[in-house]
């Protein structure tokens, strides 16, 4: 980037300019374009997500456009921003797909289209699990199921040194992206990953918390989603037709994966969350209550296993 003597912005697109008359773009000016542009092709959120395309492709921090706004942008970057931004506007890919990782539990995360990309509401199922797991040096065994880019399982990991995490999935496409992450963030030897479907994969163990956000989008709300969802894996999004699919034999048989007193914990769409904790209580698990997100959806159903469920009230409501 160089200092900026630039004439006013035009309507013109960034790219749209005549050779001859080469015009220079300082980062306010190509925020504020694209932020329109954006806009006006239905992106939400767009003036964030122009910011950090932007500031992914001059490899700088998005507070380090606030202090450059008057700066020219290369021709060389602006062709960088410029096809990201078309693949936003066109394609409605996901940011978080276009830069190859998104930020969880403060740790930076790989995702591909092979995963889900960790959403801000999934740290609820994190900071429950952590407030009901408060001794930091107690050996926690934690199954993680569904765990795609291994964002619940890692961020328990890395809280709990202690804890004993597995992490289990149906896609091996997932668990290679989980694996990648867990050997990026050193933590590859804190969690076991395996393959398969609900818990066919530990099917002998116990544990003391089984953690999950399983797929729980009812298929026939399909074309009423996003554009954004379809950059997603089916598998990751849909709960078969009514979205239960996988929420209802994992209730059931959470159970029998769960110590006495274990917990529990699921997140759902807010609508699922008196169905599922109705169907806990008819577990008769204990304890059952339904959570709700920063924006006041009930979003985390949980519950405690067996006689001792009373006894660790305390412990899950911190
Ligand atoms: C909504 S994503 C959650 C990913 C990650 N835990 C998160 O919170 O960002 C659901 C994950 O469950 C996996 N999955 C779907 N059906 C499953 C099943 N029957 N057993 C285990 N995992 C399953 C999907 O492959 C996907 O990775």
């Amino acid at each position: 980037m160089t200092q900026s003597s630039t004439p006013p912005p035009t309507s013109k697109a960034p790219d749209a300019q005549p050779a001859t008359r080469e015009r220079t773009w300082t980062v306010l000016e190509l925020l504020q374009w694209t932020t329109d542009y954006l806009k006006r092709n239905g992106v939400e959120g767009a003036r964030l997500d122009a910011e950090v395309l932007l500031a992914h492709a001059l490899s700088m921090s998005r507070l380090d456009l606030y202090v450059n706004y008057e700066n020219t942008v290369s021709a060389v970057d602006r062709t960088t921003f410029r096809e990201l931004v078309q693949k936003r506007a066109q394609q409605r890919i996901p940011v978080s797909l276009l830069l190859g990782e998104r930020e969880f539990w403060s740790m930076k995360l790989t995702v591909t289209s092979d995963v889900l990309t960790p959403r801000p509401e999934t740290e609820l199922l994190v900071s429950t699990a952590l407030d009901a797991m408060p001794d930091p040096d107690y050996a926690y065994r934690v199954l993680d199921l569904g765990t795609g880019s291994g964002a619940i399982a890692l961020a328990i990991a890395s809280e709990r040194p202690n804890a004993i995490v597995t992490a289990t999935d149906v896609s091996i496409f997932a668990l290679k992206v989980a694996r990648l992450n867990a050997d990026k963030l050193q933590l590859c030897d804190r969690v076991r990953f395996l393959e398969g479907s609900l818990f066919a994969a530990v099917s002998d163990e116990v544990f003391d918390l089984v953690i999950s956000n399983p797929p729980y989008v009812a298929r026939a709300e399909q074309d009423a989603l996003p554009r954004e969802l379809s950059h997603e894996p089916e598998l990751a999004l849909f709960g078969g037709d009514d979205g239960y699919a996988v929420l209802k034999p994992l209730v059931s048989e959470v159970g029998a994966a769960l110590n006495d007193g274990g917990l529990f914990l699921v997140e759902l769409d807010p609508r699922q969350a008196d169905t599922v904790a109705s169907w806990c209580r008819e577990a008769e698990m204990t304890s059952v209550k339904v959570l709700y997100d920063l924006s006041g959806h009930a979003r985390v159903v949980s519950a405690r296993h067996g006689s001792a469920g009373e006894g660790q009230k305390e412990k899950t409501d911190g």
